[in-house]
């Protein structure tokens, strides 16, 4: 029997977060089978390895759509809070990883399949209930205005026609911060590149670990950026929705 059975109460009803914890699951199972079955410390290594890497692509995704949806502040500070912690308490395991015991993998995994559904039962279901209402609302349609119908509206012409002048300075602002970002994520995406190749053909223990950090802030600033540009499309089409 499997570790981890799917139930369909934990489904969310958000497709692109409910496809990915089915693969968390399965990926948890198949690490559960693989110990359990012959214990191959090594290969168990490289599947926790893939765990996290899909584990850490899965928060981005949530955190991508906690941006999106404009979430609570404080329902997201609490939701990362919980990524945040999972993730150190990932990174705390593989560190001692070498010397991990088969009980320990399965305690290991016992924690992994109870933090995943205690997750997904509260706050990932908290985040999808917000997303639904926010399609919700954006299926309904919002109401926009023309520029003809913002000086047919407004107060005074006047103020309309300084309010559409703002408009198209904003505009140009955020065409030119798009292509900015756009190089930023390159440099970014360039130089972790290097530091992967630092990290592998490095001699030295403490250049070893200095290119794996800066690697890792590199991911960590793509995640940035990338949470910005999905702020910065949402800003840009809110401002042609008023043009
Ligand atoms: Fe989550």
């Amino acid at each position: 029997m499997a570790i981890f059975e799917w139930k369909s109460e934990y489904d969310t009803g958000i497709a692109e977060i409910d496809n990915q914890h089915m693969v968390l699951v399965s990926l948890i199972n198949e690490l559960h089978i693989l110990v359990n079955e012959k214990f191959d410390r090594a290969l168990a290594e490289e599947i926790f390895e893939k765990l996290k890497k899909y584990a850490f692509f899965h928060f981005a995704t949530e955190e991508n759509l906690m941006a999106q949806y404009h979430y609570d502040a404080h329902d997201n500070e609490a939701h990362l809070a919980q990524h945040r912690q999972f993730e150190s308490e990932f990174k705390s395991v593989q560190a001692d990883f070498e010397n991990i015991t088969l009980e320990e993998c399965n305690v290991v995994l016992s924690y992994l399949t109870n933090w995943l559904t205690n997750h997904i039962c509260k706050v990932d279901k908290r985040l999808a209930d917000h997303i639904h209402q926010q399609r919700q609302a954006e299926s309904e349609g919002s109401t926009h205005y023309s520029s003809a119908e913002l000086v047919a509206q407004s107060v005074t012409e006047e103020e309309a026609i300084s309010v559409i002048g703002s408009l198209h300075i904003t505009q140009k602002h955020i065409g030119n911060t798009g292509e900015m970002l756009e190089q930023l994520e390159a440099c970014i995406d360039e130089l972790q590149y290097h530091c992967d190749v630092m990290v592998q053909s490095a001699s030295d223990s403490v250049f070893s670990n200095m290119s794996a950090t800066a690697h890792y802030k590199c991911t960590h600033g793509l995640k940035l950026v990338k949470l910005i540009r999905s702020n910065h499309e949402y800003l840009k089409d809110a401002l042609n929705k008023l043009e």
